[in-house]
């Protein structure tokens, strides 16, 4: 037998190199380069005669039904974020950083669904069965048929699902603790993730169970990041928050069957994962509007308006480059902010020290929050505070000029909603019209704004 070639497989990123490097070319991490044989698990097997298909034609399946056939956890934010529930023979990459609260999550979500009569297995590679169970029973979810499995092998898996009816729903934990007798590399290694990653795909689509996978995003990449998985599987949805935060937000990042902005907010309580329907009033809760550098930011996450508060802290710098400090925004994105100030306001902020924080720890990524940023830092800087009732929204472009962003009348209905009677929003919204109408009082331009602040 010729000598099995073995290939140097980034672990973070999982592109091939002829040979061991300190560092991935291809994604700058440093030691994740190993050794491994790939020709295994992929080519081993026997020959297979070729098989015949038969390609048919679109207008032919007209008649096929036109919805994903799915399973709704009931859980209202869960089910938001997949795009109405999981969908049957499909697999979700659920990942986020250790200790987040996946784990969690998807036990409630397996409790709720076997409360509705769906037969769920949760194979847990982490955890002991005992371990599960605790947790289980702190949830309130210890009275449900949910069946567990610690296993790590995948043909011993699969030889445990292939036991019994057709699962609804299979839940692995992790895919970084699977291993696979077809693969030659070490658990955790891309090779051996890759392979338990597509053996579970392809018992998903042979069965039409709803697979749900948890990736650990680890920074180092010693253990094998989900990111090369994340093109195998059909969704991928990330579990994110602050440690020091109490609250976790589910965001979609790929789905092939919904929608790709959801998030679903949640918060960690003592009894697991509470639902947060309304996230404006979590996020503007503790909000202390006397005190200048803060404005409200009518956002948008998906289909849903979220109110959040953005604070700035101008002071005059002691060093010889002021400092910028970005928490939850684009940092390039607030250099540009302040560049248009200078360059259009008159507002110098060259010898400040600026930093800058979305409340709660909260991540905004949308341009829309340049007006709420602009607003914050002059407040700041002027050392007053802005109307307690006022939000902003709108994106400022590199001329001056204040751009209209989308689902204008949507944020501000959830601002009136709260309790907020005026906003400062881009002029020549199509809505401002109709908003009007609702009763919302809407200023327009910022460099007025600007003027009565600073002057
Ligand atoms: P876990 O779901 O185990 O995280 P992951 O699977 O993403 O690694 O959650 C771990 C954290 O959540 C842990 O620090 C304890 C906390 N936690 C609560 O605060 N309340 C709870 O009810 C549970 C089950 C966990
Ligand atoms: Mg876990």
């Amino acid at each position: 037998m010729a000598k099995q070639k073995t290939q140097f497989i980034c672990q973070n990123c999982g592109s091939v190199h002829p040979r061991w490097a300190g560092r991935c070319d291809a994604c700058g991490a440093w030691n994740t380069i190993v050794e491994e044989n790939p020709a295994a698990g992929i080519g081993g097997g026997p020959a297979r005669a070729p098989k015949k298909g038969r390609p048919v034609a679109l207008v032919k399946l007209d008649g096929e039904s036109e919805e994903a056939p799915r399973i709704a956890s009931l859980m209202a934010e869960l089910d938001r974020v997949t795009g109405g529930g999981f969908v049957r023979g499909s697999a979700v990459l659920v990942g986020g950083d250790p200790g987040i609260g996946k784990s969690t999550i998807l036990m409630q979500a397996a409790a709720a669904l076997a409360r509705q009569n769906q037969r769920v297995i949760y194979v847990s590679g982490e955890e002991a069965i005992a371990q599960v169970r605790l947790r289980a029973r702190r949830l309130g979810a210890a009275d449900t048929e949910v069946l567990l499995a610690a296993e790590t092998n995948v043909e011993d898996i699969l030889a445990t699902l292939a036991e019994g009816p057709r699962p609804d729903l299979v839940i692995v934990d992790s895919i970084q603790t699977l291993w696979s007798d077809q693969a030659e590399a070490a658990p955790g290694t891309v090779t051996q993730v890759r392979t338990g990653v597509q053996a579970m795909i392809r018992f998903a689509k042979q069965t039409g169970t709803a697979m749900v996978l948890v990736g650990h995003v680890t920074k180092e990449g010693q253990i094998a990041g989900p990111r090369v998985v994340e093109h195998m599987v059909d969704a991928v949805l990330y579990f994110e928050g602050e440690r020091g935060h109490h609250y976790r937000i589910l965001r979609t990042v790929k789905n092939r069957f919904g929608p790709t902005d959801e998030i679903g907010v949640f918060e960690m309580g003592d009894t697991g994962l509470r639902e947060v329907a309304n996230p404006s009033e979590l996020f503007l809760g503790e909000r202390n509007d006397k005190a200048p550098g803060a404005a409200v930011f009518a956002g948008m996450e998906g289909t849903r308006p979220v109110l959040v508060e953005v604070q700035a802290l101008v002071a005059p710098t002691s060093l010889g480059t002021p400092r910028r400090a970005v928490v939850g925004w684009d940092s390039a994105r607030l250099s540009m902010i302040l560049a248009v100030l200078e360059a259009h306001c008159g507002v110098r902020l060259g010898n400040h020290d600026v930093y800058l924080n979305i409340a709660g720890g909260y991540r905004v990524t949308e341009p829309a929050a340049d007006l709420a940023v602009a607003a914050a830092l002059i407040s700041s800087l002027a050392g007053l505070a802005l109307p307690a009732d006022c939000v902003y929204f709108g994106e400022v472009s590199l001329s001056g000029a204040i751009r209209p962003v989308t689902h204008a009348a949507q944020r501000l209905k959830e601002a009136s909603k709260l309790g907020f009677a005026r906003a400062v929003l881009p002029s020549g919204s199509a809505e401002i019209a109709q908003v009007n109408a609702n009763g919302l009082k809407g200023l327009e331009a910022l460099p007025e704004l600007v003027a009565d602040i600073a002057g």
